[in-house]
């Protein structure tokens, strides 16, 4: 089974321009608790290098680019997103790590969960052994 699952969000733009609804279990698969986005991202940055042991995520590009990795504790798989109206689902347990952020990039993540120190793996090896129970 791949690692990405990209959602494609219903484009309600027109000739005045684009727009996306998220709506929480409708078009977003969980109940959306927290809203964070990373942008201004200094040059040649890479961010997150973690997992989370119970949050899902949908991460969209809303402008500009960066590419994920993801990764099961067996294999990873990359994915450039760059589109507005594209989310990449993210369960828990897989180790993430953002790479390439355009200069102009805004990432948006909806998170199922307030944020939660307590739910990060932030060291690898700790997360190849979780990923392997
Ligand atoms: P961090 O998790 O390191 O960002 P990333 O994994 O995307 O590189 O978060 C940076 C800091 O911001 C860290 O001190 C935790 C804090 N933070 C919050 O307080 N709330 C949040 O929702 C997020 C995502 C981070």
């Amino acid at each position: 089974m791949s690692l990405i699952n990209l959602i494609e969000f219903k484009s309600l733009g027109d000739d005045r321009g684009g727009l996306v609804s998220l709506e929480g279990n409708n078009n977003i698969p969980f109940d959306i608790k927290r809203v964070y986005y990373i942008f201004n991202t200094k040059d040649g940055v890479s961010r997150g290098f973690h997992a989370h042991k119970d949050l899902q995520q949908v991460a969209i590009c809303i402008k500009g680019s960066c590419r994920f990795l993801l990764d099961d504790g067996q294999k990873k798989e990359t994915v450039l997103l760059d589109r507005a109206n594209v989310g990449l689902y993210i369960d828990s347990m897989k180790w993430r790590e953002m790479h390439d952020f355009s200069e102009e990039c805004v990432l948006m993540v909806l998170a199922s969960h307030h944020y939660d120190e307590a739910d990060y793996i932030r060291d690898y090896n700790e997360f190849l052994m979780a990923s392997k129970k």
